[in-house]
């Protein structure tokens, strides 16, 4: 049944047929006067795709000091700084921690997202999102925070698994070649995964026993797992080839966690590596479902791994979550403890971009050059582009990625120099 339906028919249906293009009259947005984003993911006439990625904005923190609106100036700064350093961005991709939620009152805790998106669309940008953990609390809901994001038509994210407990942030987008005009006639050249991790607290929900937030799962849910499998089939019967594709999902999976146990080396995975050990999917879950801190990790993201590392033509899955992390690491064994076999898929974090959320590593983007010419041989370029405007940890994610000895990159701190924090 599923096999029957055609990838047009599938775009077609994930646009929700209430989607507004045109802004509330109170944004202060001027949404007309701004630039149309292309319909069509296209590579540009010279074989390239460019994508930068921002990760844990953590928008809305402390509204009611100064401190906290500061930030948020600051990383509407940090966006505009790279977008400008990188003019030749085709998608923007928002990996998860867009807003922190617990900070948020429930009247308006998505309106940070007018804010956040500014630079995209006076660009005329397109960009997709993830859900963080953060993004999800008891005064914010990921519904909410995605019927914000489509007011905007530069808004890509979408929802295509409808299970409510699998997540919102589930979807995939075609990147096509230059000359297509319409998807109906073209083969994607590239797929672009988005997988949402969870996390964080239900919306409007108090345990009626304790009185407590009620946790939300935080790993990739088993029928999205499922879809993928499914979906990804489908486009590969259609094209009758493997498409190369990328993923994106906030939380990275136990895999990263063993990888890093396995030692990160500065010259061979270049990039931060302060958050020892790394936090992952299913951390403090039980194997059992239990989430009452008797358990610090239960093994549910092991559906989600197994598919990442047998779906041909995957290059690599980039995370956030942990600020202090940077690095790509090759995933090409069977890492001692675990039960899944790497296939060579890469597993990437980028760098922490809002002022936001913890840490004060120097705040930048991950910035991924797809070209056609490279993915014949499924290999893509990527580098971290910093607030600064220098450029840092710059890789090729080939066959040899791994062995190769680059550049170790400096491990620098910026801070907000507009917030006065007080006793923090
Ligand atoms: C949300 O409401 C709070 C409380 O009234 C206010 O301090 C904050 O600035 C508002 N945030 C936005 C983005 O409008
Ligand atoms: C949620 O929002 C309400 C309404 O603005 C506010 O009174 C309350 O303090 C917020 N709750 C939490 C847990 O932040
Ligand atoms: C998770 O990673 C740890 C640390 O390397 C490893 O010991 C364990 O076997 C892994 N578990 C799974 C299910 O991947
Ligand atoms: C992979 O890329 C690096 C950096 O450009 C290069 O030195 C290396 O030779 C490449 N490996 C292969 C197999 O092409």
């Amino acid at each position: 049944m599923l096999l029957s339906i055609t990838l047009a028919g599938l775009l077609f249906l994930a646009l929700p047929s209430c989607q507004l293009s045109i802004p509330w009259p109170e944004s202060n947005l001027r949404g007309d006067a701004n630039p149309q984003p292309p319909r069509l993911l296209k590579f540009k006439p010279d074989g390239t795709f460019h994508i930068s990625i921002f990760e844990d904005l953590h928008f809305g923190e402390n509204a009611w000091d100064s401190w906290g609106p500061q930030q948020d100036i600051n990383s509407v700064t940090v966006i505009n700084n790279v977008l400008d350093t990188e003019p030749l961005t085709g998608l923007v991709v928002l990996n998860g921690d867009l807003i922190t939620g617990e900070n948020t009152f429930r009247e308006n805790s998505t309106r940070y997202i007018d804010q956040m998106v500014a630079p995209m669309v006076e660009r005329g940008l397109n960009w997709a999102s993830t859900y963080g953990n953060h993004d999800s609390d008891y005064n914010i809901s990921r519904f909410a925070i995605l019927a914000r994001e489509q007011r905007w038509r530069n808004a890509r994210t979408t929802s295509m698994v409808p299970n409510k407990d699998a997540g919102v942030s589930n979807y995939f987008l075609p990147v096509y070649g230059t000359d297509c005009v319409s998807e109906i006639s073209c083969t994607p050249e590239l797929i672009l995964w988005f997988f949402d991790s969870r996390g964080g607290f239900a919306y409007q929900q108090k345990d009626e026993r304790t009185g407590q937030r009620v946790g939300q799962p935080d790993w990739v849910d088993a029928s999205v797992v499922d879809w993928f499998r499914q979906t990804n089939a489908m486009l590969v019967n259609q094209a009758g080839r493997f498409i190369p594709s990328l993923a994106f999902v906030h939380i990275p999976t136990n895999a990263s966690l063993a990888l890093q146990y396995s030692g990160v080396d500065a010259n061979r995975q270049p990039g931060i590596n302060d958050d020892v050990p790394i936090a992952q999917q299913g951390q403090g879950w039980c194997p059992d479902g239990r989430n009452d801190g008797a358990c610090s990790y239960g093994g549910q993201d092991v559906p989600f791994m197994h598919a990442i590392t047998t779906t041909p033509g995957l290059m690599a899955l980039f995370s956030g979550h942990d600020h202090g992390n940077t690095w790509c690491y090759k995933w090409d064994r069977l890492v001692p403890g675990m039960t899944i076999k790497g296939n060579g898929i890469n597993l990437c974090f980028g760098q922490h971009s809002g002022y936001g959320g913890y840490g004060s590593w120097i705040r930048g983007a991950r910035q991924v050059v797809v070209s056609q010419e490279k993915l014949k041989d499924w290999v893509v370029d990527t580098y971290i582009r910093l607030e600064s405007g220098a450029s840092v940890g710059a890789v090729t994610l080939n066959s040899t990625y791994g062995k190769d000895s680059y550049p170790a990159t400096p491990n620098d701190r910026t801070r907000c120099s507009t917030c006065i924090y007080g006793r923090r």
